[in-house]
């Protein structure tokens, strides 16, 4: 009877055993699915936020871009654009002469130094004598001061103003950037640049700007607070080129261009080679293809 008793109640209790598991797995899986369909829940509202918060965002951009009315700079053929197209030096060297004798007054150029255009628009000697014409902060001496020297090869363009407080000051406010990697960091690079530049135009009626602002028409906001600097025939050109505004703001351009990318003749020349020597493996590749699958594709499977 002993026996008995305890098999029944081994029996029972493994029953009770097996029925607390089952309540266990059972409610594991319910709290599983509930946590699931939560989850569902949450993604499809999240997503859903997450889309609207676009699409508002998306069409506040537009209202805000169609409430001003600068133009976008349009696409324009430069030379230099294209896989194989190298910069132009001849335009470099004109450009050059711009930045140097219009926009230098204003803007400095920190990061270019005279030796960098040696070999690329100019010969050393030539190079030498420009960078002699400059005058350079050098020191301190024995005396503690600081001195002016002529420029050589080594040293950097020197800047207008010697701090951007100076530069402010003496441009009513705005501060001219350095002109070092200006294409690189304005949205529509060299486009932008030389619409920029010859984007000066009367106010529009009933558009008012400030004193000492002028009106451009690419600028974001219209008033811009440099002053139109290029006109036809405000420098001369060394060899001979008409110096009309469009050519001195190409020509600036394709030399701001150089400076903010010394190597890009070099990258294109770069990747020709790379091109050329990746070609060269694809008759290679196509017959060790062919010859791995023609094992597989010249078999015959029967399944029986
Ligand atoms: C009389 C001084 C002066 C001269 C000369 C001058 N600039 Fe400027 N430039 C400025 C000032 C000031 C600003 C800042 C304007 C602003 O933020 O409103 C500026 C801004 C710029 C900008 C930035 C525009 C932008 O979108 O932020 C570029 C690019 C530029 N100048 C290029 C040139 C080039 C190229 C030349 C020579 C052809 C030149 N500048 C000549 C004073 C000058």
């Amino acid at each position: 009877l002993g026996n008995t008793m305890l098999s029944n109640y081994s029996k029972h209790a493994t029953s009770k055993l097996l029925s607390l598991r089952q309540l266990q797995t059972a409610r594991k899986q319910k709290i599983s699915s509930f946590v699931k369909g939560k989850g569902k829940l949450l993604s499809g509202t999240a997503v859903a936020v997450v889309g609207a918060a676009t699409v508002t965002t998306y069409f506040l951009h537009q209202s805000a871009k169609a409430s001003e009315d600068e133009l976008h700079a349009p696409h324009l053929p430069w030379q230099h654009s294209g896989a194989l197209k190298t910069l132009d030096a001849a335009s470099i060297r004109r450009g050059y002469e711009v930045y140097r004798q219009v926009c230098a007054a204003c803007h400095s150029m920190e990061y270019i130094a005279f030796r960098n255009l040696v070999g690329v628009s100019h010969t050393e000697d030539e190079m030498k004598a420009i960078a002699a014409q400059a005058q350079i902060v050098d020191g301190p001496d024995d005396n503690g001061k600081m001195f002016k020297r002529p420029g050589r090869l080594s040293d950097y363009f020197p800047s207008p103003y010697t701090n951007d407080e100076e530069a402010r000051a003496a441009n009513n406010g705005a501060l001219p950037p350095d002109l070092s990697y200006i294409v690189l960091g304005v949205h529509g690079e060299e486009d932008y640049i030389f619409s920029l530049l010859t984007g000066y135009y009367d106010p529009p009626a009933g558009v008012v700007i400030g004193e000492d602002q002028h009106y451009n028409a690419y600028f974001a906001g219209q008033a811009i607070g440099m002053a139109q600097a290029l006109y036809n025939e405000i420098i001369e050109y060394e060899d001979g080129t008409p110096a009309t505004q469009s050519q001195l703001a190409k020509d600036v351009t394709v030399f701001l261009r150089w400076a903010a990318e010394p190597h890009h003749d070099k990258r294109k020349l770069y990747g020709f080679r790379a091109l050329c020597f990746a070609i060269m493996f694809v008759p290679l590749f196509w017959y060790q293809k062919k010859r791995v699958f023609s094992v597989i594709k010249s078999k015959k499977i029967a399944f029986k």
